[in-house]
């Protein structure tokens, strides 16, 4: 008799498999489902990531590294940054192509399309810059290309200056993609 209620209280085999199958689900879809917002949480809290620009003077390579070709050759922009929590050293804050024109001749591109933001190649075989997202185009020395291009101006030149005979350094800034005019981040 104690048996019969005993095993009539108790979910049937299949029923019990059933419901560890749901509770599982439930646990991996809502896990699932909070790693965006823990994801955007992290960008929010994250001061690093919302700081949209860094700048500064910036030693980025020496002569030797350029030959006198004209040639644009990208090289990261290295810097220490600090921000409310944390000093970061040597960390990557961007990137540039510089061409060497001259003896002491140079000219410096910040990377990022002034379209959209986007970084952009340079083709050796064509002898140009060339956007891999919407295709805008631009000449060896950073003016537009193609005047279908979606992006309004041209590449974005930052200051270069040679010190101590052979050090390259760099103004290095963002722009605000998107205007015709050059709009620095602050
Ligand atoms: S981001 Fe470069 S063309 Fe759109």
């Amino acid at each position: 008799m104690m048996e019969n209620m005993h095993s009539q209280n108790l979910p049937p085999q299949a029923d019990r498999r059933g419901f560890f199958k749901k509770t599982f689900a439930t646990i991996i879809g809502t896990t699932i489902g909070l790693f965006p917002v823990v994801s955007g949480l992290t960008v929010f809290f994250d001061p690093l990531r919302r700081k949209s620009s860094a700048r500064g003077v910036i030693r980025v390579t020496t002569l030797e590294a350029l030959p006198i070709d004209g040639v644009p050759r990208k090289f990261p922009v290295v810097a220490s940054r600090t921000d409310a929590w944390n000093k970061f050293t040597e960390v990557p804050i961007g990137a540039i192509y510089l061409r060497r024109t001259g003896e002491r001749t140079l000219q410096a591109f910040n990377v990022v399309c002034p379209h959209a933001g986007c970084a952009v190649d340079f083709l050796q075989e064509r002898g140009s810059f060339r956007c891999p997202c919407h295709e805008s185009t631009f000449t060896v020395d950073g003016k537009i290309d193609n005047p279908d291009s979606p992006a309004k101006r041209g590449l974005d030149d930052l200051k270069v200056v040679v010190r101590n005979g052979k050090e390259v350094w760099v103004e290095f800034q963002n722009f605000q993609a998107g205007h015709a005019e050059k709009i620095p981040i602050a």
